[in-house]
């Protein structure tokens, strides 16, 4: 259950659900580094471009590990929610957040126990992926991840949705 906890929390890092979030400030604001806020500004904070940050997660920022989130005996270790920006943070965060890891912790449990799975058929999987994903790009514009494994394609919104290439709307590529 602690790497399911880190599999998880390493999935939204790189693919946050609300991959940015805006606020309008109601009055002037100074905050604690200075940076003042005019009244009716509106600021965002992007947990997308968080979650891909060198200076937060260091040079193997674009690499699905979830061992970032584990201590040498497989205990996870949560990380500062300013850091961690998924679920917002301060007096405002998620209500649901335990409920929302909930609900994807049975998910998974139904999804896994139809399956066996087995080291050579998640390596098959990755593989059936990354071609089917190779396929989809006929650009060659670099995220800065490897090409290995899958890279979901979203359409920007609120929330993340994943990308049809028969929508007529503006997209960029996860
Ligand atoms: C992976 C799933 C979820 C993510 C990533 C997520 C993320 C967020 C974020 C970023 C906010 C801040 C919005 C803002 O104020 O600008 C928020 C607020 C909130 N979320 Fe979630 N959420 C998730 C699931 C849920 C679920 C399942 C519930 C309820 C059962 C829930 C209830 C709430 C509530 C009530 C707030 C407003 C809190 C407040 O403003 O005081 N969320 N969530």
């Amino acid at each position: 259950m602690h790497y399911l906890d880190a599999a998880m929390t390493e999935s939204m890092r790189l693919y946050p659900p609300v991959p940015f979030d805006s606020k309008l400030a109601m009055e002037e604001d100074t905050w604690p580094d200075g940076t003042h806020i005019h009244k009716d500004s509106v600021v965002a904070y992007a947990p997308y471009a968080m979650g891909r940050m060198e200076q937060l997660w260091g040079s193997d920022c674009l690499e699905f590990k979830p061992e970032r989130w584990l201590d040498d005996n497989g205990v996870f270790q949560p990380q500062s929610p300013y850091k961690y920006a998924v679920f917002q943070a301060g007096q405002r965060v998620c209500l649901g957040k335990e409920l929302a890891m909930l609900q994807m912790k049975l998910l998974v449990a139904t999804l896994v126990s139809h399956f066996t799975i087995s080291m050579s058929s998640i390596a098959a999987a990755s593989e059936a992926a990354a071609d089917a994903q190779d396929a989809q790009d006929d650009d060659d514009d670099d995220d800065g991840g490897d090409d290995d494994g899958f890279k979901p394609t979203y359409e920007i919104s609120l929330t993340h949705q994943e990308w049809s290439p028969s929508a007529n709307s503006s997209s960029y590529s996860g």
